[in-house]
């Protein structure tokens, strides 16, 4: 846990381990690290020179001078120019800052230092506002330290998860600037809690468990639980679900929450995420290597069920229902077979030829769902649902796949200015007859003439969510092992939880 205070002393007068101070390319230039020379480093200007820092973005600088006999860490972030160059964007230089904290926790932990005095950023260099830029820096400083330890037993291989920040910044903007601290600790927490949920092995997360967390989390708030359990699923007609579990000996269970808010007349979004605790592809097995990156299959129900207490705390003026299918994905005497035909909840059939594209089949029947109980009007899905997205796009941009622009455009806002980027794939109706079968109404998987894996998967579940204003996120490349960005580790990234705080929270301008 990251603890952040606001203090409106200057930053020498502060009593932490280290002094970081975000820097962009005029801090040189313009001399402004003199207070901290004077008092801690006299030579620094030296060192700047010698080490060829000039404060562009992504650059560390990190000196040691002394106070009191005790070592003093002065840490420098490089956060380039805000100069607008081509292609880049306002987000972007917000992006710069929350990496330059992900940069920050780093050195913490390579130095052994536990608290920090941070002088804020000015909000305007990033084309923000300080409610913004407070929640930005405290939701990354939140998320950095986070790793996951819990099976390591070796206590010198633990990561020190616990920092004391505090930000120095004019008193004048410590309102606002308190709100987005809170707003942003809520938010990084839900992120990590999201990443460990993935995290976890599927042994110790199968179905059942993570229902139960479901539970657990919505008890202490106002959010309604509702649980189905296999037969239930099974008496209910979800066919998806029912046939992509029929070969685990883990049960399945189908799981929907609800926030209500206090205001008349808003709107409801449906947020859907996919949970497949294990993906081996069942009788369609997949090859060996790799293999157990398909415990974060659930990526999508972790987002969503994690966002679920987030929203219970930031209270946006929206009515959110969170809807998680959860399954394993697995072959056996039981499994289903290649060639079988299911029904869906909305009373559709679908040829399986692929037992592996199983995601699809457990988000029809969640979709129907959600349609036909909840009449959302907006409905927005989260799933790791092909490896397809993943090589498209790689691990920087989710794929976005819907029909309408209104909504499409407010989540990919949101992404932008949450750091949870998704970018839109063409959703063409030429795509659309890929997944036609000849023995049901759909086949699991698109005709290869067609290639688009990702494409296709999205049009199989458009047969799901009638006239409601949808957008299909594919996060399978997004979703785990994301390189170089500072604030994450290898293991799973809690996607998807910011960019729903941004859209929820901001609605109206997005
Ligand atoms: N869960 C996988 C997709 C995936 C792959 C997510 C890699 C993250 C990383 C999904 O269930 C799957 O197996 N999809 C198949 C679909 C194919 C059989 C049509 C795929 O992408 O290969
Ligand atoms: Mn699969
Ligand atoms: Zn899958």
């Amino acid at each position: 846990m990251v603890t952040i205070k606001l203090s409106e002393k200057p930053l020498i007068d502060q009593s932490a381990q280290a002094y970081a101070v975000v820097c962009d390319d005029t801090y040189v230039a313009q001399k402004k690290f003199q207070a901290l020379a004077e008092r801690f480093y006299p030579s620094l200007e030296k060192i700047f020179t010698t080490r060829k820092f000039s404060g562009s973005a992504g650059s560390i600088i990190t000196v040691t001078g002394t106070r009191d006999n005790e070592p003093v860490y002065l840490i420098f972030l490089g956060i380039g120019s805000s100069q607008s160059k081509p292609g880049q964007t306002k987000y972007d230089l917000l992006e710069t800052i929350r990496r330059a904290m992900g940069q920050l926790i780093r050195a913490a932990e390579q130095y052994k230092i536990t608290t920090i005095a941070l002088q804020v950023p000015e909000a305007s260099w990033a084309q923000t506002d300080d409610y913004t830029l407070a929640k930005e820096l405290a939701s990354t400083l939140q998320m950095t330290p986070y790793h996951f330890d819990q099976f390591i037993t070796d206590e010198a291989r633990k990561h020190h998860q616990e920092y004391h920040i505090t930000f120095c910044a004019p008193a004048l903007l410590h309102e606002k600037m308190k709100v987005g601290i809170e707003h942003g600790q809520r938010i990084g927490y839900a992120v990590n809690q999201a990443r460990h949920w993935c995290d976890l092995p599927a042994c110790a997360m199968t179905p059942t468990i993570v229902a139960d967390y479901a539970q657990k989390i919505a008890a202490p708030h106002n959010l309604k639980v509702t649980v189905f359990d296999e037969k239930t699923v099974i008496e209910m007609g979800m066919g998806g679900l029912a046939s992509v579990s029929q070969g685990s000996t883990q049960e399945c269970r189908f799981v929907i929450m609800e926030y209500k808010t206090e205001h008349k007349n808003a709107p409801t979004l449906a947020l859907v995420g996919k949970g497949v605790t294990f993906d081996s592809g069942g009788i369609s097995i997949k090859p060996a290597a790799r293999m157990d990156e398909m415990k974060d299959d659930m990526a999508g129900a972790a987002a969503v069920i994690s966002s679920m207490e987030m929203i219970a705390h930031l209270k946006p003026r929206m009515n959110v229902i969170g809807i998680t299918p959860l399954t394993e994905n697995m072959p056996s005497g039981s499994a289903t077979k290649p060639g079988d035909i299911v029904q869906f909840y909305n009373g559709k059939t679908a040829e399986i030829k692929n037992t592996d594209a199983e995601g699809r089949l457990i988000l029809a029947d969640a979709l129907s769902y959600a349609v036909k109980h909840y009449k959302p009007d907006f409905m927005i899905n989260l799933a790791t649902l092909t490896g397809s997205c993943a090589y498209a796009l790689g691990p920087f941009f989710c794929g976005l796949m819907s029909k309408h622009d209104d909504l499409a455009n407010k989540v990919v806002h949101a992404g932008q200015r949450s750091g949870d980027r998704a970018w839109a794939l063409p959703f063409h109706d030429d795509y659309k007859i890929a997944i036609k079968s000849s023995v049901a109404d759909l086949c699991n998987i698109g005709n290869e003439s067609y290639r688009a894996g990702s494409i296709t998967a999205g049009f199989f579940l458009q047969h799901f969510v009638g006239e409601t204003p949808w957008v299909h996120l594919d996060i399978a490349g997004t979703s785990f092992n994301v390189p170089d960005i500072s604030y994450y580790r290898v293991g799973a990234t809690g996607f998807g939880v910011r960019m729903i705080a941004e859209l929820l929270m901001n609605w109206e301008q997005l």
